[in-house]
């Protein structure tokens, strides 16, 4: 290092310690988010649909439960076009649904108006449906994001995408006419609340403001559980499975989780159940 800042003079030597530095930062403070601003009058159908995959598998939460562990139809393995035909010729379907179009929209919009057989709350004979509404909080997709969802799960199997792409007229407020999405992963979670919404953990349980009756209550988890039994539900969720629920939850946690971050979860389960 010294022989090159020699070599390529003072400032350029500079320069270049600055640029060494700027690249080694992000590493100690987790990698820094890059994040990509859209106009959604600039969309193509192939990037509108991309944009729908990386929802699918990252804001959108959906890959947390439509997986291959058998908690919900496993989307990306189903053809959605032919699946969502069949639910509507289903004698117990009750939505008003008349294309696969609609049928996609009203799962995510009104998740309980028809349950898939076998997959509804526990208890509810398949009336409720466990899965959250997808313009609320936690998720809180917006018309647009919702439409690229729509038309990812009808073009991942070459099926034709009836979803219209956005225009500048139909996206005309600002809080819609910029998408801004995170590519790579996000960067390290500053907060246990962060921590809790970056992970999908308020998508399953009750937590922070958000209620959730897939798992159990976080909230008086404390009460239950001695921090050691906390900390190996978070990394190791199927070494005691909770007495009343499936055993759904995501078992990568501990290799997604820097340790940080889960040092600040399980305190912050722990304070917040005193
Ligand atoms: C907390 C778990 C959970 C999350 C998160 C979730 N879902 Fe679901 N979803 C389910 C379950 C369980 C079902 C089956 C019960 C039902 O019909 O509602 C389902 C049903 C569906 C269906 C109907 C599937 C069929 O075979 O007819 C669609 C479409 C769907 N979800 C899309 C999505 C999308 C898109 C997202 C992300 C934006 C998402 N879901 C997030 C649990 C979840
Ligand atoms: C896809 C849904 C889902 C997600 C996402 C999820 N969990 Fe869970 N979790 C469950 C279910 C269901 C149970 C109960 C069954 C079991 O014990 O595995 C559970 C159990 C637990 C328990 C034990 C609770 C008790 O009373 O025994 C803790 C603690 C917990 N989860 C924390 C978390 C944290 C923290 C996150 C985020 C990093 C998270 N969970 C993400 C579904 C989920």
């Amino acid at each position: 290092m010294p022989v090159i800042v020699k070599v390529l003079g003072f400032s350029l030597g500079l320069t270049l310690v600055f640029t060494l530095i700027a690249n080694l930062l992000p590493q100690v403070e987790g990698e820094a988010p890059v994040e990509k601003i859209i106009d959604p009058s600039a969309f193509t159908e192939e990037s509108f649909i991309a944009l729908g995959e990386e929802l699918f598998q990252g804001k959108g939460t959906c890959t947390l439960c439509h997986n291959n562990m058998g908690r919900a139809p496993d989307i990306l393995a189903l053809n959605m076009v032919e699946t969502s035909t069949e639910r509507m010729a289903d004698s117990r379907y009750q939505g008003s649904a008349k294309d696969v179009e609609a049928y996609l929209r009203e799962s995510m919009l009104q998740p309980s108006i028809y349950v898939v057989q076998g997959f509804g709350k526990k208890g509810s004979n398949d009336t409720e449906s466990p899965m959250p509404t997808v313009d609320k909080a936690p998720i809180q997709l917006s018309e647009l994001e919702i439409n690229a969802v729509i038309a990812f799960m009808q073009a991942k199997d070459g099926n034709l995408v009836t979803v219209a792409l956005p225009t500048e007229e139909a996206t005309p407020t600002t809080s819609q006419s910029e998408i801004t999405i995170q590519i790579n992963e996000p960067a390290m979670a500053k907060t246990a609340e962060a921590a809790l919404v970056q992970f999908g953990c308020t998508v399953c349980h009750s937590v922070l403001e958000t209620e959730s009756p897939v798992g159990p209550d976080l909230r008086t988890v404390a009460s239950r559980l001695s921090v050691e039994e906390i900390r190996q539900s978070i990394v190791d969720p199927n070494a005691v499975i909770a007495e009343g629920f499936p055993p759904i939850m995501p078992t990568d946690f501990a290799e997604k989780m820097k340790v940080k971050e889960l040092d600040m979860i399980v305190q912050f389960l722990v304070d917040s159940g005193k």
